[in-house]
């Protein structure tokens, strides 16, 4: 299944940043583009986007870096979509990303990806595919973690309704955390125009998700056990990805 041509929807792909916490691994290449087993990383976000359907993709990149992701990837004809390239000139926030794109996205929806962000499951592309058919707003997809702290975490009330999104709390309320996959509707950059940088230096993710929840137009699906969600931002958790591909290949 994919969503039907009419469905006015575009994907972001977000891969710069300056990766320091993979140094020295990450000192001449950009980390989106590191093995993950035996596809660079990158392939993993880009593959969910094309499963999905969507097929007017862009990649945000460093400066440095755009031209071995357009020697890896070319403008998309090999798998039937249009692949364009944009720089983020610093690593200035997640939401950055739709400030910078606000006239490509021009009057569409948006689908933002994480470029070390990987995600698997049991037809993964339906659930994201409903979620864009459903969307009123935005739809962020949580997933439990051990170590929440290091992520966006939920804040619930008693009857389970979303109260907050903390990023990187040191009391994380729950574990349930938020991951690197945003469906939005076509306010999102204009929103993410008006975010103020956080004390971190950053236009946040969070922020612009806590507007669309202070609006009531936040919907959150929870990935349950059969998903996987894998985010490659330590030494160990690149390994565990790659080591998790091969068991996966291998079946
Ligand atoms: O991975 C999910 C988490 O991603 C969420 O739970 C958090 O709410 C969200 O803030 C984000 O946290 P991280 O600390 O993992 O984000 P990080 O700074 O590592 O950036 C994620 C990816 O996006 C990484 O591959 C680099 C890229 N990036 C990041 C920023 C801030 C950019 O390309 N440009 C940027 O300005």
């Amino acid at each position: 299944m994919s969503i039907n041509d009419n469905q006015n929807i575009k994907g972001i792909i977000l891969a710069g940043g300056a990766g320091t916490r993979l140094y020295p691994l990450t000192k001449i290449t950009s980390k989106q583009l590191l093995p993950v087993y035996n596809k660079p990383m990158i392939f993993y976000p880009l593959s969910v986007l094309i499963d999905t359907g969507i097929k007017d993709v862009m990649i945000i990149t460093t400066k440095e870096d755009q031209e071995n992701f357009k020697k890896l990837l070319g403008y998309g004809d090999e798998w039937g979509i249009n692949i364009d390239y944009i720089i983020q000139k610093k690593p200035e926030g997640i939401a950055q990303s739709l400030i910078i794109c606000e006239d490509w996205i021009n009057d569409s929806s948006v689908a933002l990806i994480l470029g070390d962000n990987l995600f698997f499951g049991p037809d993964f592309n339906e659930l994201i595919i409903d979620a864009i058919y459903k969307n009123q707003g935005a739809t962020i997809f949580c997933i439990e973690s051990n170590t929440p702290e290091r992520f966006g975490v939920l804040e619930f009330d008693e009857k389970s309704n979303i109260l907050s999104i903390e990023e990187k709390p040191e009391e994380p309320k729950s574990n349930l955390i938020v991951t690197g996959l945003y469906i939005y509707d076509n306010n999102a950059s204009s929103l993410a125009d008006t975010l103020k940088k956080s004390t971190r230096g950053e236009y946040e993710i969070t922020d612009l998700n806590m507007i669309y929840l202070n609006n009531n137009k936040l919907n959150v699906k929870k990935l349950d056990s059969n998903y996987s969600w894998l985010d490659t931002g330590t030494f160990d958790t690149l390994l565990e990805a790659s080591n998790y591909v091969k068991n996966l290949e291998k079946k």
